[in-house]
């Protein structure tokens, strides 16, 4: 990076942004109109998710644990929030997709709000989990999985570096950060 940029804010330029748009666009690559769940919405990855799939016409269901993030979220373009203090995450999320549930979720949390996420799944749906910040496991019943064909992924970012030339994700990165 030039001097001129702050390192503080360099290292928001690596991660978050590649990690928003790889899981988004590459392993996810949904449709426009599905719906995608996450998980710490209120992050600065959270953000970056919520942006680049209102490009794509992706519809967000946002999960955060601090009721005054709502209007936050909401702002950043989230087309729906849940705090998952006052709501059940489940039922909420069944009502808004009529029962169908998500084509894909992205979980940070694990434990009860991970669990709750995998269980939101529609027909063939998949989870990628990227974060561990409650440091609970996901329970998830194996018939669930069975009967939805769903999957639940890790994703971490240094796996992709480690596989991927610089040749390869120069010409990319200058794409995405523009
Ligand atoms: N796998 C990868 O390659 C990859 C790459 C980039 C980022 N990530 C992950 O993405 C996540 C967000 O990163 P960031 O840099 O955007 O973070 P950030 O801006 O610092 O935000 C952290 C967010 O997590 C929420 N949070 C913390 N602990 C929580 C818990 N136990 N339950 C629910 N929410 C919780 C915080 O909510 P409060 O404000 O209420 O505390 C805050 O909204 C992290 O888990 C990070 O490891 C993964």
């Amino acid at each position: 990076m030039p001097d001129a940029v702050a390192d503080a804010g360099a290292a928001q330029l690596v991660a978050n942004p590649f990690a928003a748009w790889l899981m988004l666009i590459e392993e996810l690559a949904l449709p426009p109109g599905a719906w995608l769940a996450q998980s710490a919405a209120s992050s600065a990855l959270g953000r970056l998710v919520i942006q680049l799939a209102r490009l794509r016409g992706i519809r967000t269901i946002n999960l955060v644990r601090r009721r005054e993030q709502i209007a936050t979220v909401r702002s950043w373009g989230g087309d729906e929030v849940i705090c998952t203090v006052d709501d059940d995450a489940v039922d909420r999320i069944r009502a808004i997709t009529g029962g169908a549930g998500v084509a894909a979720a992205l979980d940070a949390v694990g434990g009860a709000t991970g669990t709750e996420l995998a269980k939101v799944l529609g027909q063939g749906g998949v989870m990628l989990v990227h974060g561990v910040l409650d440091g609970r496991s996901i329970s998830v019943h194996p018939g669930w999985l069975l009967s939805k064909g769903a999957a639940l992924r890790g994703f971490w970012l240094r796996h992709w570096f480690a596989r991927t030339t610089p040749a390869r994700w120069w010409p990319w990165r200058r794409t995405c950060l523009r």
